[in-house]
């Protein structure tokens, strides 16, 4: 069986529910999903829960709930909240399931019998909420107090001399070097690659695999009373969750479904993923994921947006004001990318009315009433011999952007370049609109003479249409798919042939078109209230 195109998500913490940051890592994942899939991908894609540690079972305990009672309350808001986000995951998976708990321990097996684990007492500076332990060096001072260099909390000092395991991250230096070498575009931007080439040159120490103060992980199939230190519980489950240490038919699916060709993370985690997680896969000799993608922070006024600095808005808040496919058009098109961004509310209503509600909305519908109007709602048809003459007469400025779109889209598609990607279908939008106010359809409608210029005008802008709403899908499933409809075509979320269909011309004439509500309706700032 051909190989997948694996796309993952980080698996989100259960201390907090879904909000607008988790949902970016999400949506983006989604829109590469869909847009591969549509390409004629075999895509797996997978997203899901991290449920072990301290953090968790402390969030637990507050909450006056068993850490699994509080993973399993947690877990359905997750998963509702994809649904409404129209989230295409092909699985969930939550590391407290057995599947999961099976794997880790199938790891630890293979990598204790391959000499890559120790034994030794560790005492350092520890914080429970990024579950790590730092340096002396590392620690920032803060008011005389020492603090978590990444979260600015402060840290507890483990001085028991706890006996943990570790893993011989010393031994992947030079490997994970000559890797980066001769895998330019494993970490992605560039900018992130240099960051962690330039971490792993300053030296890397063992890591700290085990935990033996709580008892909210996997535990070592070794040594009773160790649990897996909860960041290499969750890499895991990018493994586990496509049939690693399985059956004989999981094992199948995880040959099919491994190596991912995307890890989309937030730029906060990239050493985990660059560093730690493929000196593991290394050490077990399995094969490295093709990239890694570290996206920026969604900034509210500066601030990374999260649930701790207490400026989260649910996605489901914005849902209700913008809808879902504008909701996702605007995160995954505004900010580029892989670079940090600020969101508003100013900014997003701008955007709404300026890309959707003005344009792609207003040439859907003035489109679909002059089809009505004029041609008592079908696509026109023209002889093939008319439609070649009034080309040469009239120009086909739509058909001359149309069709260097695919090539620039896909490619943009596939490096994630979103950004990039939705400007080449605006160009497409803008002209088209354009096109109506130069063509001017109602005055070719007033003379009888001009009945197949009408027709050719009318028919190279419903067919832009199709093409727009089939290009749009991937950020815009249920809008594309009213598209879709309108011009009597069926379901675009199924197309899997994206680049037959992205040929000018495919819209059958005489097929029924229907007018539509208001794809995108104007906004106004003023009338918006998230409450
Ligand atoms: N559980 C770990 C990941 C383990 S993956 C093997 C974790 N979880 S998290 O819930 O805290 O964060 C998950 C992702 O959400 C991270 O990639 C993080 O960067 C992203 N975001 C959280 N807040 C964010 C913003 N404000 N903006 C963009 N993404 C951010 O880390």
């Amino acid at each position: 069986m051909a190989q997948s195109y694996s796309i993952t998500t980080p698996i989100y913490y259960v201390n907090a529910i879904p909000h607008l940051g988790t949902a970016y890592t999400t949506v983006a994942a989604d829109s590469l999903a869909r847009f591969e899939r549509m390409d004629g991908k075999d895509v797996f894609f997978l997203t899901g829960l991290d449920e072990h540690g301290q953090k968790v079972a402390e969030s637990a305990a507050k909450n006056g709930m068993t850490p699994q009672e509080w993973c399993d309350s947690i877990a359905p808001k997750f998963q509702q909240t994809w649904k409404d986000l129209l989230i295409t995951n092909d699985d969930f998976i939550r590391t407290t399931e057995p599947r999961h708990m099976r794997g880790v321990q199938a790891f630890w097996t293979d990598l204790y019998n391959k000499g890559y684990l120790y034994k030794a007492s560790y005492s350092g500076w520890y914080c429970i909420h990024e579950e790590t332990y730092y340096t002396e060096s590392e620690v920032e001072e803060i008011d005389g107090e020492k603090c978590c260099p990444e979260c600015h909390r402060p840290l507890r000092f483990n001085d028991d001399g706890e006996e943990n395991w570790f893993f011989k991250l010393s031994e992947f230096q030079e490997p994970l070097l000559k890797f980066y070498e001769e895998h330019p575009d494993f970490v992605q931007p560039n900018t992130r690659r240099n960051e962690v080439i330039s971490f792993v040159k300053g030296g890397l120490k063992d890591l700290s695999i085990s935990r033996t103060t709580f008892d909210w992980g996997v535990p070592l199939p070794f040594d009773e009373g160790h649990v897996t230190y909860v960041w290499i519980d969750a890499l895991l489950n990018y493994i586990t969750a496509m049939g690693y240490g399985g059956s004989e038919e999981e094992v199948k699916n995880f040959e099919r479904r491994w190596p991912v060709q995307y890890h989309f993370v937030g730029k906060d985690i990239i050493r985990f993923h660059c560093v730690i997680w493929p000196a593991m896969l290394m050490a077990a000799g399995l094969p490295m994921p093709e990239k890694v993608f570290a996206h920026g922070f969604l900034l509210t006024k500066g601030q990374k947006m999260s649930k701790s600095t207490g400026n989260a808005v649910s996605p489901q808040d914005l849902i209700k004001v913008f809808g879902i496919d504008a909701y996702r058009y605007y995160f995954m098109t505004d900010v580029p990318f892989g670079n940090d961004g600020s969101i508003s509310m100013e900014r997003m209503v701008q955007v709404y009315n300026a890309d959707l509600a003005n344009t792609w909305g207003n040439l859907c519908s003035r489109a679909f009433n002059m089809a009505v109007k004029y041609f008592d709602g079908k696509v026109p048809q023209i002889d093939a011999d008319k439609y070649a003459q009034l080309e040469q007469e009239l120009g086909n400025p739509l058909r001359e952007i149309a069709e260097g779109v695919y090539a620039s889209y896909s490619e943009k598609f596939n490096n994630v370049d979103f950004t990039g990607a939705a400007a080449e279908v605006s160009k497409l939008s803008s002209r088209a609109n354009s096109y109506i106010e130069e063509m001017a359809p109602w005055n070719l409608a007033k003379d009888e003479s001009k009945a197949d210029e009408l027709a050719y005008v009318i028919y190279n802008t419903l067919e832009s249409i199709r093409l727009i709403a089939l290009y749009y899908a991937p950020w815009m499933p249920q809008t594309s798919k009213t598209a879709y409809e309108s011009l009597g075509l069926g379901d675009v979320t199924e197309v899997t042939t994206l680049e037959d269909e992205s040929v000018w011309g495919k819209l059958p004439a005489g097929n029924p078109v229907t007018k539509c509500p208001a794809l995108f309706p104007r906004l106004q700032l003023d009338d918006i209230s998230l409450d």
